[in-house]
């Protein structure tokens, strides 16, 4: 069997081309320098079947072989990467290797996001399989980011005979592992509490979980860990898979009869299919692959590199965020531009650097039922010009952000009353309402650019530095109101590819925009919207308490400097719940930081706390963005601290971050052990005298102190001295 190997630094990924031209999968995990074809074993199993050029030999099947792209109608009965129909409407196809192909530089993928790398830090491997009966060719994408030991994959299928074809799935990736016994960690949530980890054995049946939402959503997140079941933070074996797509998906996890594990990720096939006539190709979006066998922790700050470095793009990729002040919990829709301004001065006076005037500066927005769809400037409201306000705002020394929802429109507005047929909204019956709005079909360009030039118009009429771009409401009605479109099978990828064009076309225009993603807080939070806005509103849901479960979830998977977080008002608008604003900052810090509400109304007390948060998150901005992120506790499970520290790829800087869950009388004292400190460093600890060895500070821990009061917090810098 000719084997085709993918090596990184630490990690090798092999696979195999069978005489008759299948194409299975060998291996995926530690650098070995060997054949893996030996792991191939070949039985006569019940009820398995074999391809036609097997002949007699009945211990050939791929129901049984690990494959590297599994297609449906080959006699394996496992969830398949990919499902062809043909124009008779016949289901299935064969697909045989065809070529092999290296080039030095990481693919990209038209109209979607893609790992990128500089020339030389990565390249690409193309293998073409090709199934001639039915007139299709796949062609698989390897980038191989070998520093990083990151694996990405996609897929270009193309019509290559003379009739219309329909894919009816088409996935990203597939991984198979022929033996092991693994957990699944995914994260589920809903809107206020997104991304909480959950862990469960494998068993056999597939388990699958995904999105229909027409967004990454805020119910399942298409990130996924597959871990050996005694891997924990530090130790063990585990796999990553990250799919870079904000629409709908699915990640399907099989257990087979011989308790053989299959892995597959890509767009979701239901709503999918998607037509392609002779000549034409498909793109799948990108899976990142990431291999550790050094625990949880080593696999998630592979991925917060990845992201970081190859995912975000921009000019605020790599430098600090304006500090923010967003009026949205201050006033919600109820403000005049006075109130803005107000807000705005006693934040710059505290240090603040950039005041976000979210949602209800345009049209009628006055309410939640109207307004969407008109970009137009509430001058009334505003009391003057939007460049009039934003000069105010320069002019305290602050930059000036804008949110936006693009994809939306109500009922109530002009452009609903201009385009009606603009809006998702099924011939002869109703409209499913969500928020009290409705989708706009963003898989047509003249949609697309229509909202373009009205957002770009505002945009170019004031000094506007950042825009929060959000989306509140799934789809459902898909259906497309162009001549002669007759499959709404493509619509919910294409309406992806239109918020892509969109936030594209936008970044192209003004290459200094900051962009904040946002779907009612982190209900598109995903790799792909962060190759267009490097930070994303984690969540809806702003106490301190929930937010640190939330944020734990997030960092399996995503840097912290993509995590939009911000202190706001107590008692807290979501839970009612009280904590100090020290607590809500030491969480807050923990992400892309600032505030969200109207720093007028707190204590003077308080002020001088502000001022200070602001000067920590200056000093240790670079340690928390760039250094190394150790989840210490799993909030409300091993303790009930929770706690996390960053430390600096030197080892020389570490930020310990603690915050106390519960309270009692008389508590026990509870020792937070840092991690990723060098074990015979000594370190001293900002504001006092001590000494510290990297050995205790890891093995024996520090003691948080026990005092009066609930949802305490603390924050300890250490240095190497
Ligand atoms: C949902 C967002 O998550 C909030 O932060 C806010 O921007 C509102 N939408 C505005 O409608």
């Amino acid at each position: 069997m000719e084997t085709i190997s993918l090596q990184t630094k630490n990690t090798t990924y092999q696979m195999g081309v069978t005489p008759n031209g299948f194409l299975l999968h060998l291996y995926y995990g530690k650098k070995v320098d060997c054949n893996m074809e030996y792991l191939l074993t070949a039985y006569d199993r019940g009820f398995a079947m074999n391809p036609y050029e097997a002949g007699n030999d009945r211990t050939f099947s791929l129901d049984v072989l690990p494959q590297e792209y599994p297609c449906y109608g080959t006699g394996d009965f496992r969830t398949a990467a990919v499902n062809v129909k043909n124009s008779q409407g016949v289901y299935g196809c064969d697909l045989r290797f065809r070529s092999l192909s290296r080039s030095e530089e990481k693919y990209q993928i038209p109209g979607l996001p893609a790992v990128y790398a500089e020339k030389g830090r990565a390249e690409t491997i193309e293998i073409t399989l090709e199934d001639r009966a039915v007139g299709v060719e796949v062609v698989l994408k390897y980038g191989i980011l070998a520093d990083l030991d990151v694996i990405t994959r996609s897929a270009v299928i193309k019509n290559t005979g003379n009739e219309e074809i329909v894919l009816d799935k088409v996935y990203s990736a597939s991984l198979d592992f022929l033996q092991g016994d693994y957990d699944v960690l995914h994260f589920y949530g809903r809107h206020g509490m997104e991304r909480n980890m959950e862990r469960h054995s494998v068993v056999h049946g597939i388990q699958s979980y995904g999105s229909k939402r027409g967004m990454s959503s805020h119910q399942h997140n298409p990130f996924f860990i597959l871990a050996d079941s005694e891997t924990n933070e530090d130790h063990g074996t585990c796999y990553g898979v990250s799919l870079l797509y904000s629409g709908n998906f699915n990640c399907e996890i099989e257990k087979d009869q011989f308790n053989q594990i299959r892995m597959a990720i890509g767009i979701n096939n239901e709503m999918f299919a998607y037509p392609l006539k002779p000549g034409e190709e498909f793109y799948t979006p990108e899976a990142a692959l990431v291999y550790s066998r050094d625990g949880l922790t080593a696999l998630s700050q592979t991925y917060h590199r990845l992201i970081r470095y190859h995912v975000c793009r921009g000019a605020y990729k790599e430098v600090r965020r304006p500090i923010l002040i967003n009026n949205w919990e201050a006033t919600y829709l109820d403000f005049t531009g006075e109130k803005i301004v107000d807000i705005a001065k006693q934040a710059a006076d505290l240090g603040v650097e950039m005041l976000v005037l979210d949602d209800g500066w345009f049209g009628e927005r006055n309410d939640d039922f109207r307004g969407l769809g008109d970009w137009t400037v509430n001058e009334k409201k505003l009391g003057g010009s939007l460049a009039a306000l934003s000069d105010k705002i320069h002019s305290l020394g602050m930059k000036f952000g804008l949110w936006i929802e693009p994809e939306m429109v109500n009922e109530n507005s002009r452009l609903y009353e201009k385009h009606p047929d603009w809006a998702f909204v099924i011939p002869g019956r109703l409209p499913v309402r969500g928020r009290n709005q409705l989708v706009l079909d963003f898989s047509r360009k003249e949609v697309v650019g229509g909202i373009f030039d009205q957002i770009t118009k505002v945009i170019d009429s004031a000094q506007i530095e950042y825009i929060k771009m959000d989306m509140n409401r799934g789809i459902c009605d898909v259906y497309s109101a162009v001549e002669g479109q007759q499959n709404f099978g493509k619509i919910m990828h294409e309406y992806v590819l239109g918020v892509y064009e969109f936030l594209d076309r936008l970044l192209k225009r003004y290459p200094k925009l900051l962009i904040e993603g946002c779907a009612g807080g982190g209900g598109r939070f995903d790799a792909g919207m962060l190759y267009y806005t490097p930070q994303i509103w984690c969540s809806d849901n702003t106490d301190a308490i929930e937010r640190i479960r939330i944020q734990h979830g997030t960092s399996f998977g995503y840097p912290i400097s993509a995590v939009g977080s911000h202190v706001s008002a107590v008692p807290n608008h979501q839970t009612g719940r009280i904590t100090d604003i020290h607590t809500r900052s030491v969480v807050a810090m923990a992400g892309s930081f600032g505030y969200e509400l109207d720093l007028n109304k707190i204590s003077e007390d308080e002020k001088k706390e502000v001022k200070k948060q602001i000067r920590d998150y200056k000093k240790y901005w670079n340690l928390i963005h760039n250094g190394k992120y150790y989840r210490l506790h799993t909030p409300g499970k091993d303790t009930e601290m929770a706690a996390w520290n960053f430390t600096s790829e030197d080892q020389r800087e570490v930020l310990l971050n603690v915050v106390s869950l519960d309270t009692h009388c008389n508590s026990p004292v509870t020792y937070i052990k840092c991690k990723g400190l060098k074990a015979d460093g000594k370190y001293c600890r900002e504001g006092s005298t001590r000494v510290y060895s990297g050995n205790a500070l890891m093995e024996i821990g520090v003691p948080i102190p026990v005092v009066m009061g609930e949802y305490k917090a603390w924050q300890m810098h250490f240095t190497e001295c």
